[in-house]
């Protein structure tokens, strides 16, 4: 069993801080993903979880241990990189191997071992390929199946997919999944990209220039985004500009010329003044009646359009639209368009923090 904690840890580089003062939980077996633009710092603190870079200050704990000082070599960790780094001159059954022959595993043992491994990512099929003669996704699967088959502590993995098209991503990130469940390694895993991160995790840290911005499964972050970063970094968003009117002890927003929303019960009693309103595509819908609005464009997506429609404020708004009408809206169609007040989310204008009711008051 691990568990990993990382207390007030702090990452500088030649006197820059990349890390200020970072705290994380993650719980056994867990698949725990750090997610972030590119720069944010997810590989600079996967590599002190792994024991390759310095700590500048606070600690990283293994099932309560501070480990800080204890070498790379000695964690326990398995890791799986972008580039494969196999070993070219070997198939795929030796590379597999090649961990446990250095840990002087008896041959049967090794052999059963590397087999099993090869199993869980459906590689036995070619477990006398040299990684020249394979896919970038089947290099992946012997990468992860190497990773796995030392029975590590942690399994970390940072962008392991990024190499591959993507129709074989959405592949492999199952694969990854199954693998890991079946092993029940924790993992810390390392990707930009936020549909694979939904897809694959327990639980994911939204980070920003060194910074967790949250941590929640994938449905707490997209549904209740702790601040307008995140909103905006997982999935798509409108954002609307706006300023709450108190009136007769309730609170008040004005999405449209005339058209006042209720959010009294929604925001927390610290919302006041300008407010920044996220408007997921799918909580709008074209309507007989609502928010009187101008199609700018329609684009047609196979099982869906995505629509895009000015409000008299001048706003534009994108909605998704799954009907089977025969024709395209086209630009200049009028609509009305219905907002389902329960996907909304409030943040302050000036911090970018929720406002909405239970978020951090
Ligand atoms: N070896 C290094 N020396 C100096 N700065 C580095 C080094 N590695 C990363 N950085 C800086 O630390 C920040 C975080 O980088 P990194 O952890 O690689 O981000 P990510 O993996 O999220 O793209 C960036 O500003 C990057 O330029
Ligand atoms: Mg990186």
């Amino acid at each position: 069993m691990t568990t990993i904690a990382l207390h007030a840890l702090r990452k500088e580089y030649a006197g820059q801080v990349a890390i200020p003062d970072l705290n994380l939980e993650i719980a056994d077996g867990e698949f725990f993903t750090l997610l972030g633009p590119s720069g944010c710092g997810k590989t600079t603190l996967l590599r002190m979880i792994a024991g390759f870079n310095s700590i500048e200050a606070g600690t990283i704990s293994f099932d309560g241990t501070v480990i800080n000082d204890r070498p790379a070599s000695e964690r326990n960790i398995g890791m799986v990189f972008q580039n494969y780094a196999l070993f070219p001159q070997m198939t795929a059954a030796k590379n597999v191997g090649f961990g446990l022959q250095t840990r002087k595993i008896a041959r049967a043992e090794a052999e059963r071992r590397v087999g099993e491994a090869l199993e869980s990512v459906r590689m036995s099929h070619l477990k006398d390929r040299l990684p020249g003669q394979m896919s970038g996704g089947q290099q992946q699967r012997v990468a992860l199946a190497r990773a796995l088959v030392i029975q590590p502590a942690l399994l970390l993995m940072d962008e392991p997919l990024s190499n591959l098209d993507a129709k074989l991503r959405v592949e492999m990130r199952d694969t990854i999944r199954q693998a890991q469940r079946a092993a029940g390694i924790t993992t810390v895993y390392v990707t930009h990209d936020q549909e694979e991160a939904m897809a694959v995790s327990d639980r994911i840290a939204v980070m920003n220039l060194g910074v967790v911005q949250q941590v929640g499964s994938p449905a707490e972050i997209y549904r209740h985004p702790a601040n307008r970063f995140v909103a905006e970094f997982i999935g798509k968003t409108n954002i609307l500009e706006r300023d709450l009117v108190r009136q007769d002890g309730r609170t008040l927003v004005e999405l449209s010329a005339g058209q006042r929303l209720d959010v009294t019960d929604l925001v927390g009693p610290s919302a006041t003044g300008k407010v920044h309103i996220s408007v997921r595509p799918e909580a709008v819908k074209a309507a007989s009646s609502g928010l009187a609005a101008e199609v700018v464009d329609e684009t047609f997506l196979g099982s869906h359009s995505q629509v895009r429609a000015r409000l008299e404020s001048g706003d534009i708004i994108e909605f998704l639209e799954f009907s089977r009408r025969s024709a395209l809206w086209t630009q200049g169609d009028r609509v009305f368009l219905e907002v389902d007040t329960d996907q909304l989310t409030l943040f302050d204008a000036a911090s970018g923090v929720s406002v909405m009711r239970g978020a951090g008051d």
